[in-house]
């Protein structure tokens, strides 16, 4: 891809990764991504923001071949996806000086092989000259590494974000527009990455409502050239109570389970009560984590293995324990052969999660009718809990 113009003087240079489909050995990325650099030239200087993961460099080098000279690399990041290439940057322009926070400072210098005389760290605050372009820098710790910074371009009302508001989603189209699908991408993408941190976002979402940018341009995704598209739906997201739906996974080995998945779902949507049930053998990581934005309660059922839960469901709990979901009540079901610790082993995946644990529901075999009243009991009481909080669509 060839670099393109965003506006005068603003080039998005870059690699679309099409066929990327595991990130950080972890998230699953169904629609490949991309890595986001951008040229910011002044009448007086050039400065090129981030770079790219370093097995794409050549790609970026090509980009590059109509930039003589480079004064300024300023890198908001230190994951290797936007720093990674920078030693090769450096190497090419030799006159160029490194801007960044002196949190990612630390980190590119314990990762990165360069002349680390070459950094001018830089403050929240802090703003450079480009000659009539101005890079204004803002310290967003948290988003997801304690090093991250944004930088505002105010004369184009451009917020150069970094992975805050990025999306997993490979696209020839530069601009998001106000494309449904990269909607989706993005709310998977904050799921995935951004969810445990909802309270520094949500001091920084105030800072980007005070700068107002026309367009947010991420270091993941196509830029969003509406930028309220993506910020009122991050603001949603990180702030608005969960809504009156559960999740429920599950994993069932002889079909006892499932037939008390079946009975809940049922039971749930009896009462106006919205489902997403997802079977763990086959599920996407990603999906699970979206689900988890919103879900008021999540519930998860698993057989007895010897004498705990199906791992499946132990890493379904820990990957909820781990992204720190809104939810306000979670539960345990499930079928057993003849005992064992399944409430026990399941809820000690949970330790951070703060809202209520609810009475589990557990039967030997097929569930019989007092087990299927146990299961509508449940039901009645996430309905009921629910309601008194207030929970809606
Ligand atoms: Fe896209 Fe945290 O790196």
């Amino acid at each position: 891809m060839k670099a393109r113009k965003i506006v005068d003087g603003v080039q998005w240079m870059g690699v679309i990764d099409w066929d990327r489909r595991l990130f950080d050995a972890l998230i699953p990325l169904p629609d490949g991504t991309s890595y986001n650099a951008y040229l910011v030239q002044g009448s007086e200087k050039t400065a090129l923001l981030d770079t790219v993961d370093p097995e794409t460099w050549p790609l970026l080098e090509r980009q590059l071949e109509n930039v003589p000279r480079l004064d300024y690399v300023v890198i908001q990041h230190a994951e290797q996806d936007h720093s990674g290439s920078l030693p090769m940057v450096l190497e090419r322009y030799p006159e160029a000086v490194v801007l960044t926070h002196k949190k990612c400072q630390t980190i590119l210098e314990t990762h990165l092989e360069f002349p680390h005389e070459r950094i001018r760290a830089v403050e929240d605050g802090d703003s450079v000259d480009l000659g009539g372009k101005t890079l204004q820098f803002h310290y967003v710790p948290w988003v997801h590494w304690p090093d991250t910074m944004a930088t505002f371009l105010p004369e184009d009302g451009i917020l150069f974000s970094c992975d805050f508001f990025g999306s997993h989603w490979a696209d020839s189209e530069l601009f998001a527009g106000e494309k449904h699908e990269v909607m989706d991408a993005a709310k998977r993408y904050f799921a995935e990455i951004m969810m445990p941190f909802k309270p520094q976002i949500r001091k920084h979402l105030e800072t980007v409502k005070e700068l107002n940018p026309k367009m947010i341009a991420p270091s993941h995704g196509p830029v969003f050239d509406r930028a309220a598209f993506i910020r009122d739906a991050w603001d949603e997201w990180v702030n608005a109570s969960p809504k009156n739906s559960v999740l429920l996974l599950y994993v069932s080995m002889h079909g006892s389970t499932e037939a008390m998945a079946r009975i809940l779902v049922e039971e749930l949507a009896d009462r106006g009560v919205r489902v997403r049930q997802i079977e763990l053998t086959q599920a996407d990581l990603g999906k699970i984590a979206a689900e988890l934005v919103d879900a008021g309660t999540i519930l998860i059922g698993t057989p007895t293995v010897v004498s705990g839960p199906h791992p499946f469901a132990l890493n379904a709990a820990a990957l909820a324990n781990l992204l720190k979901p809104k939810a306000m009540f979670a539960g345990i079901f499930g079928s057993m052969g003849w005992g064992g610790k399944v409430v026990q082993k399941l809820a000690a995946a949970l330790p951070d999660f703060k809202g209520e644990l609810l009475e589990p529901v557990l039967c030997k075999g097929l569930p019989d009718a007092e087990a299927a009243g146990k299961l509508a009991e449940l039901a009645e009481t996430i309905a009921t809990k629910h309601r008194e909080a207030g929970l809606g669509e």
